[in-house]
């Protein structure tokens, strides 16, 4: 009765629906401020690190327990140990995606927004709501609301067409999109008057700036922008062919993902300097999560071609924000189909709803809910920071314990060689399971530890 599983049809549909996970708002939106609060090129060089060291190896593991389980998170930790308690971690990727999800559409939704606004401006006489402060629009009880659930009805319609004719058909025009469109916008931003000041501050490090926290935040901004530690990458690898090489697969998505932020951050950091300079301010670029939503319209509306330039780069986001934003849900539709048997079409309506609900509580968090707290945190905030600087990282903990503890050495390196038909050097092949095995572990251990007592 069962279908057999779907897979990816292509090697660079496979690797495109990837980098659409790992690409995201996390490069456009979340990295350049996080920089800008951290130091600049200080931060980029920790950021690297942090990604070098732990995270590829614990991707380089979530891909090949993927592969190998060849299922949803909850029953690929499963097969691997039958009947054990390790598949709660995969239980626990579900419900981290299932988390960001619900706080992801609420920014994917202000991206459909702006992204309509800017055409109105651009093809009419009306300012539209363009006119509103961002502060204005994300406090309204209903305007956000409707555009969080279209960014999460645009995601599911992608979804219900499945692996082949859904994510992996629309990353690869997607992502092809998002790259041609954020180079068009970075040429616009270099060559305003001024702009190198921005460059400059992107590349030469301040390292006054970096604290304990940075190194945490690095970390978590890390884990978050490669979609590891909560099953994405998990979910992809189980629809890949047995004969794809892991190791150089993962390495270049953490490439595509990083030479994407730091394009990211050349779009919007030189131009926020350029038009600082010419009003005569000083250029700030560590206005935190509004400086997409706030300072760049501005920066837009005084520049030539700024409507072109917005336009663009709206779109952009929003192309972003869909891809990664359907990895999530795949994670949690994959689970929905498998452990609960249930069609495509109900599990993408089940995981609408339920995501749908936090959505919006997400969302009225910066409104009529702004009062509520948890742990002294919004709702929105309380979403964003337990999932990226705590489920992600220990979700990447669990795995990496996972892949080096239980799974024994010799089937680790067998599942990463496809069984020694991959040629990767032996000293390179160990070197990961040890970085799996203990330094990982440890590693992030220590960051948390370090954490809690500064
Ligand atoms: N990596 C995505 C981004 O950078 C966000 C994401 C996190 C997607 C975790 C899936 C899983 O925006």
């Amino acid at each position: 009765m069962n279908k057999p599983r779907e897979t990816f049809g292509s090697r660079t549909g496979m690797l495109l629906a990837m980098a659409g996970s790992a690409i995201g708002l996390g490069n456009i939106w979340r990295f350049p401020y996080m920089m800008g609060k951290n130091g600049g090129a200080a931060f980029i060089l920790i950021y690297i690190i942090m990604l070098v060291v732990l995270c590829l190896p614990v991707m380089v593991s979530e891909y090949l327990i993927g592969r190998r389980g060849g299922s949803n998170p909850f029953s690929s930790f499963d097969r691997l140990a039958p009947g054990s308690k390790w598949r709660w971690i995969g239980f626990l990727a579900v419900l981290a995606s299932a988390c960001i999800l619900s706080f992801y559409c609420v920014v994917g939704g202000w991206s459909v927004k702006y992204l309509a606004d800017s055409c109105i401006l651009a093809f009419s006489d009306s300012q539209g709501d363009y006119a509103l402060s961002f502060g204005t629009f994300i406090s309204n009880p209903w305007k956000p609301l409707l555009y969080t659930l279209i960014f999460l009805g645009l995601t599911g319609a992608i979804i219900v067409f499945g692996v082949r004719k859904g994510i992996e058909r629309m990353s690869k025009v997607m992502i092809t999109m998002l790259f041609v469109i954020i180079v068009m916008v970075v040429i616009r931003s270099l060559t305003l008057p001024g702009a190198m000041e921005g460059v400059k501050y992107m590349f030469v490090p301040d390292f006054s700036k970096v604290t304990a926290g940075t190194v945490v935040s690095a970390m978590g901004q890390a884990f978050f922008s490669l979609s590891i530690g909560c099953g994405c990458i998990l979910t992809y690898a189980s629809y890949v062919k047995k004969e794809e090489n892991i190791l150089a697969s993962s390495a270049w998505i953490s490439f595509f993902d990083t030479l994407f932020a730091i394009i990211a951050g050349l779009a919007i950091i030189p131009a926020v300097y350029a038009i600082a300079y010419m009003n005569g301010l000083e250029p700030d670029v560590s206005a935190g999560p509004g400086l997409v939503f706030i300072t760049l319209p501005g920066v837009f509306s005084q520049m030539p071609l700024g409507s072109a330039a917005a336009i663009l780069f709206f779109l952009a986001l929003l192309l972003a924000a869909v891809t990664s934003a359907i990895s999530l849900m795949e994670v949690v539709v994959a689970f929905i189909i498998e452990e609960m048997h249930r069609s495509r079409k109900k599990a993408v309506l089940l995981c609408f709803a339920v995501c749908g609900v936090v959505g919006v509580f997400c969302s009225l968090s910066f409104g009529p809910l702004s009062d509520f707290k948890l742990f002294s945190l919004s709702v929105f905030d309380f979403f964003d920071y337990i999932t990226s600087n705590i489920m992600l990282p220990v979700g990447g903990m669990l795995l990496a314990v996972f892949a080096g503890w239980r799974l024994k050495r010799a089937n680790y390196l067998d599942e990463l060689t496809n069984g020694g038909k991959v040629r990767i050097p032996r000293w390179l092949a160990l070197t990961i399971y040890y970085l799996v095995k203990l330094v990982a572990p440890v590693g992030i251990s220590l960051i948390f530890l370090n954490c809690l007592f500064s």
